[in-house]
């Protein structure tokens, strides 16, 4: 039998093919759809060798910027929508409903300082504080006692610790845990809104796209009880100008707040923010979070 002449759409049955021995079920589904898609992306545009070079190259800077402060795969996945994608399927696959998920983003650091209730986890605040209140509970609304909450957020200029002052000191970030009747409360500065690290590939690649790349002001929260899937959220401030443009696709309307005068709220004549979080039961071992502390990410990083 003579070799047939390969063209574009036999060169994908004939990858399929060779591809088609593996034994891991999980890794022929991805890599099979993956090549797939990838070549009919490539037929659809009509990727000539020039774009397909420029694209090798860009994403070999992508990889260059990668740090073990900075992920830019994760940030091009972000701006993408990829990442949020994979949060809304790894959402509707648990078991229960939970408070709605959000991305974890670039800038979470283990081991924060962990401060009592009521504490503030800005250093040295520059606006007035404002208090963030509410309860930790299961799907039948039993309290989750000694939850362990990390919080984390830009100061009132829109910028994380890290791209301000020392990095080896962690500040607009603490650890907190709720009490019996599962109970937070902290103080903060309202955070400001901001962009997105642009000053890499993915931010030129966002500036060519004359996009804004703006995340509306928001606090993130990482909260996990015993017997309850981790959830990995964020509070958006509903008067951000960027709250309906979020560059990351982060924002949903379940998690939109606002601080206001609140007769109820743990410390009164404060602005404050009221939200109750509600936990999923754990369901699956795997389910695992949508984003990392970039030094935790792949095996070598500068
Ligand atoms: C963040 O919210 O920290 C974030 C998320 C995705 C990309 C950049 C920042
Ligand atoms: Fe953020």
């Amino acid at each position: 039998m003579s070799t047939p002449d390969l063209d574009e759409f036999s060169t994908t049955t004939a990858v399929l093919q060779q591809m088609s021995a593996t034994p891991d079920p999980r890794l022929k589904e991805i890599a099979d759809a993956a090549v797939r898609h990838l070549h009919a992306f490539v037929r659809e545009v009509r990727l000539t060798p020039a774009e397909w070079l420029t694209g090798i190259g860009f994403l070999t800077q992508v990889g260059q910027a990668c740090s073990a402060i900075r992920q830019e795969f994760i940030l091009l996945s972000d701006v993408l929508g990829v990442s949020a994608v994979v949060n809304a399927l790894h959402q509707e696959n648990a078991r229960e409903r939970g408070t709605q998920s959000s991305l974890l983003g670039p800038f979470y650091r283990e081991g924060a300082p962990e401060l009592s209730c009521g504490e503030c986890l800005v250093r040295h605040p520059a606006a007035p504080l404002i208090v963030v209140y509410g309860r930790v509970t299961g799907q039948e609304g039993e309290p989750v006692r000694n939850a362990l909450i990390q919080v984390w957020q830009t100061d009132e200029n829109g910028l994380y610790d890290l791209q301000v002052g020392d990095p080896a000191v962690m500040d607009m970030r603490a650890n907190f845990r709720t009490d019996d009747q599962g109970r937070y409360h902290f103080t903060t500065v309202r955070p400001l809104g901001y962009s997105i690290p642009l000053d890499g590939p993915v931010g030129r690649l966002v500036r060519n796209q004359r996009r804004h790349g703006f995340r509306p002001a928001h606090i993130h929260f990482l909260i996990g009880g015993d017997g309850y899937q981790e959830l990995v959220t964020a509070l958006y401030f509903g008067d951000d100008a960027h709250i309906d443009s979020d560059t990351v696709f982060g924002v949903s309307g379940s998690l939109v707040v606002r601080a206001v005068d609140d007769p109820h709220a743990p410390m009164p004549g404060l602005k404050a923010v009221h939200y109750d979080f509600r936990l999923a039961r754990s369901a699956d071992e795997t389910m695992g979070r949508v984003g990392a502390d970039p030094s935790k990410v792949g095996g070598v990083v500068r």
